[in-house]
């Protein structure tokens, strides 16, 4: 990474960050600021050093409260379920409580998710097994004492219908949980989220890591049906019915969960309409597959509400959240489960050293007051912030449509796609896109020549990627358009010596 950075001439150190600006210095030590469109990766929904965020760091840390005191009571963490529940209970007008594991980033709350749902189901399996035994038993005795005949079939006696039984529930018992995910999803990239990752060059090396996906077509989530029949799996049950004993299908929970974004970042700022979240919420809930939201990225407040789903109606059975709950400052992740799918149990299979740690719950509650606080009043600031860039970034796509394609996201998680420079008539502008960095080389330009730093989605290679802060001013985004206007210029004039050199 650091070698890529050098060549594109962008391995600039900061030294300093407030609100939605970076600051380096330059060869006479003083300050060149930046502005930062790249938003610590989407987790900057408050900014850099947000003064009250780091004024409760720092009260915290003098207050001499302990850090970390691990099983004891922790009543802040109780305090951030109890607020997280409220904005639940506004956005998605349930009463259903939330329970929730804290862990330290995106990716392990999304693990937490995988270990849950699979606890869940390995518990229904167990339970089902149990039901199934107690009806077996009762079949043995029924046939032995002479109430109840065999059915037809191959068995000898019921001993043998029993072992026949037995030993199919046991290999139908021991598969290894079916996973579904979107095409184009990011969840992270530890070994078990790695594959919940549409992205084959991070997912595919540690393929035999892990239990595997199957992932549903972006714009197709009726698929789900058909995989879920192709998938079907059951346990063998005996029931007994007018002296007869009879072999009965029970479905077996072949599921262990589906984990979507509604607003894919890393894949390029795709948005779930709400027709597609319906359809992906009724086949769930028809095979008994939990839904997992991963809002890491676009909760938080930055769409405009706080989760992202919220306006598209879409209630998960569990969501995951990192990213901006730490404010900018600490590492915090949480895991949001529903009370009607909570195992307590998994309390005492699951932990961490340092989750649910004093200082990052502290730090959470404050940043929950600054989201929350005047009604909300962050979230109407991300709406309307992000309404006058995607405006503004519509009125570039309008003005260049030979080199810009489309403006796709919501509130402050917008993206700009350009369009495919593969065939272009400069050598270098289509080496650049054929290598897939062409993303790479319009950014480079930004920060160079226009002290604006952006990214491209990584997986989407010439989408840029916006997400500041609520904070966002009007001469930010002022500077924006004059950059990318002039980007944009250059690129329709084939310019390649302004991103390359001579
Ligand atoms: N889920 C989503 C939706 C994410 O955007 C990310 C990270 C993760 C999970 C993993 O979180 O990095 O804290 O382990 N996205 C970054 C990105 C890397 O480029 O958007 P993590």
């Amino acid at each position: 990474m650091q070698n890529l950075l050098a060549l594109l001439g962008i391995d600039v150190e900061y030294v300093r960050g407030e609100g939605n600006t970076l600051y380096f210095l330059d060869e006479a030590g003083r300050e060149v600021p930046v502005i930062d469109y790249a938003g610590g990766y989407g987790a900057l929904v408050l900014g850099h050093n947000h003064p009250e965020v780091v004024a409760t760091a720092e009260s915290f840390l003098r207050s001499g409260n302990p850090v970390l005191a691990q099983a004891s009571r922790q009543p802040a963490a109780g305090r951030v379920l109890a607020r997280l529940n409220e904005i639940v209970r506004r956005e998605f007008g349930t009463t259903e409580p939330y329970y929730g594991v804290f862990s330290n980033s995106g990716a392990e709350s999304v693990e937490v998710a995988l270990k849950h749902a699979e606890f869940d189901r390995q518990l229904t399996v167990r339970g089902l097994l149990g039901e199934i035994a107690e009806h077996v038993e009762r079949a043995r005795e029924a046939v032995r004492s002479g109430a109840a005949t065999l059915p037809d079939g191959p068995d000898v006696d019921v001993d043998a219908l029993v072992d026949r039984v037995t030993a199919a529930n046991a290999v139908v018992a021991a598969r290894p949980p079916v996973l579904l995910a979107l095409e184009g999803s990011f969840h992270g990239k530890l070994v078990g989220s790695v594959q919940l990752t549409h992205n084959a060059a991070y997912r595919t090396p540690f393929a035999s890591m892990a239990a595997q996906v199957r992932f549903v077509p972006f714009d197709q989530p009726e698929a789900i049906a058909k995989i879920a029949e192709e998938e079907r799996a059951v346990l063998l049950d005996l029931r007994l019915e007018d002296g007869h004993v009879r072999v009965v299908e029970r479905d077996f929970p072949v599921f262990g969960a589906l984990f979507m974004e509604v607003i894919q970042g890393e894949g390029g700022i795709r948005e779930v309409t709400a027709e597609q979240a319906r359809t992906i919420r009724q086949a769930c809930t028809a095979i008994g597959c939990p839904v997992v939201v991963d809002e890491i990225q676009s909760g938080m407040g930055r769409t405009g509400a706080f989760f992202a789903s919220s306006p598209i109606g879409l209630q998960a059975d569990y969501y995951t959240l990192a990213k901006g709950l730490g404010g900018g400052i600490t590492k915090t992740a949480l895991t949001l489960i529903r009370g009607q799918r909570f195992r307590p149990e998994f309390d005492l299979v699951h932990s961490s050293t340092f989750a649910k740690d004093g200082l990052s719950l502290a730090v959470t509650l404050k940043v929950l007051d600054v989201l929350e606080a005047e009604g909300g009043q962050a979230y109407r600031q991300a709406a309307e912030r992000g309404d006058r860039l995607t405006r503004l970034l519509r009125s570039l796509v309008a003005a260049y449509p030979q080199v810009l394609k489309e403006v796709r996201g919501k509130g402050l998680m917008l993206g700009l796609e350009f369009r495919d420079l593969s065939d272009a008539a400069a050598p270098r502008l289509r080496e650049a896109a054929r290598a897939d960095m062409f993303g790479y080389v319009v950014s480079a330009y930004l920060l160079r020549a226009h002290r604006i730093r952006t990214f491209p989605t990584a997986s989407a290679v010439n989408t840029l990627r916006f997400e500041p802060s609520i904070y966002l001013t009007d001469e930010e985004t002022a500077a924006l358009e004059a950059a990318l206007r002039d980007v944009c210029a250059r690129l329709g004039d084939q310019d390649e010596e302004a991103f390359f050199g001579p």
